[in-house]
């Protein structure tokens, strides 16, 4: 899809609230009236080359690891087999899979940093059969520095991946919140970008500020990257602002904008506890649901 810089400021500068759209959002669901039936993906019979998609926003706490991990563990029920990479020294994603990487010696860290330490070394399997994980702790903030020496320094993670890529169908990059080296060694190893979008106008700032920085990437380091889509996270129908918002970013990027939204609820935070998707936490919440719909949407790309 085309990635649209115009649209994405358009999107975020302030405008009249208009009465009568917030009356009209208030009787509908904007999220709902775009539903459409999605095909069930067909089953593969041979695995790889990975699709990369980074999942990427420069703003915290809008739903990037929660989905990564929840997206990650549909695609595999869909016989996929899926590789998560966690580029954030905070180790959420790591945490959120139960596996404790705080205390583990080697991590994504070393295989960026160290020539003889490969992903495959640093890879586990999760409890989720076909998904597994390449886990970050706080090693990995080092890295940040450290690889402003290095030659080629933003194709670091991409000359990484290049061992296992063929072992999965999907490869999820887990991004920390800002757009430093780390994100932009993950734009330049990805094909696509996800971008998980809270539902409040003032992230529709910072997506300007983003899409500015994916189409730098695009045109310097990685001309086959495109955003794959937007998802909307954290959607609450009951607020009038929610659906105004959903509705603006709707009218800016169009189909870019994924049919799939996710509901806030506390099942999301209750699986970081558990360490495990939702998809198995919860298998038959609308949660799980979400996260299933949002993986056919991602293999009909
Ligand atoms: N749809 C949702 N509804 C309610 N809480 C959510 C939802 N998605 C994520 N959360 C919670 O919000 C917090 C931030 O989510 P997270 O995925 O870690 O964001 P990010 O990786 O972008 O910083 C976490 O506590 C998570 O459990
Ligand atoms: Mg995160």
């Amino acid at each position: 899809m085309a990635i649209r810089a115009d649209a994405a400021h358009a999107v975020a500068r302030p405008r009249d609230t208009d009465p009568e759209m917030g009356a009209a959002a208030s009787r509908q669901d904007p999220a709902r009236a775009r539903q459409r039936p999605l095909p069930d993906p067909k089953p593969l019979t041979e695995h790889g080359p990975a699709h990369v998609i980074a999942m990427c926003n420069q703003k915290g706490g809008v739903g990037k690891t929660t989905s990564t991990i929840n997206l990650g563990a549909a695609l595999t029920e869909f016989g996929r087999k899926v590789l998560l990479i966690d580029l954030d020294p905070q180790g959420a994603l790591s945490v959120g899979l139960g596996i404790p990487a705080q205390n583990m010696d080697r991590t994504i860290y070393n295989a960026l940093m160290e020539r003889r330490t490969t992903l495959r070394d640093v890879r586990v399997h999760t409890d989720i059969p076909g998904l597994d994980l390449v886990p970050s702790n706080i090693d990995l903030s080092a890295a940040e520095v450290q690889l402003v020496s290095e030659v080629a320094r933003e194709q670091t993670l991409l000359r990484v991946l290049a061992d296992v890529r063929d072992e999965y169908d999907y490869i999820l990059i887990d991004c920390q919140p800002s757009l430093g080296l780390l994100t932009v060694n993950a734009l330049t190893a990805a094909q696509g970008v996800m971008i998980p979008l809270e539902c409040e106008f003032f992230s529709l700032r910072g997506v300007a500020l983003l899409v500015d920085t994916i189409d730098k990437v695009k045109e310097r380091l990685n001309p086959q990257l495109e955003i794959s889509g937007i998802l909307a996270t954290m959607y609450d129908a009951r607020t009038v602002h929610c659906k105004e918002v959903f509705s603006r970013v709707v009218e800016a990027f169009g189909d870019t904008v994924f049919q799939t939204v996710i509901q806030r609820t506390v099942r999301f935070p209750e699986t970081t506890v558990a360490g495990q998707p939702i998809t198995t936490w919860a298998p038959t919440s609308s949660g799980a649901a979400a996260y299933r719909d949002l993986a056919k949407e991602v293999i009909a790309l």
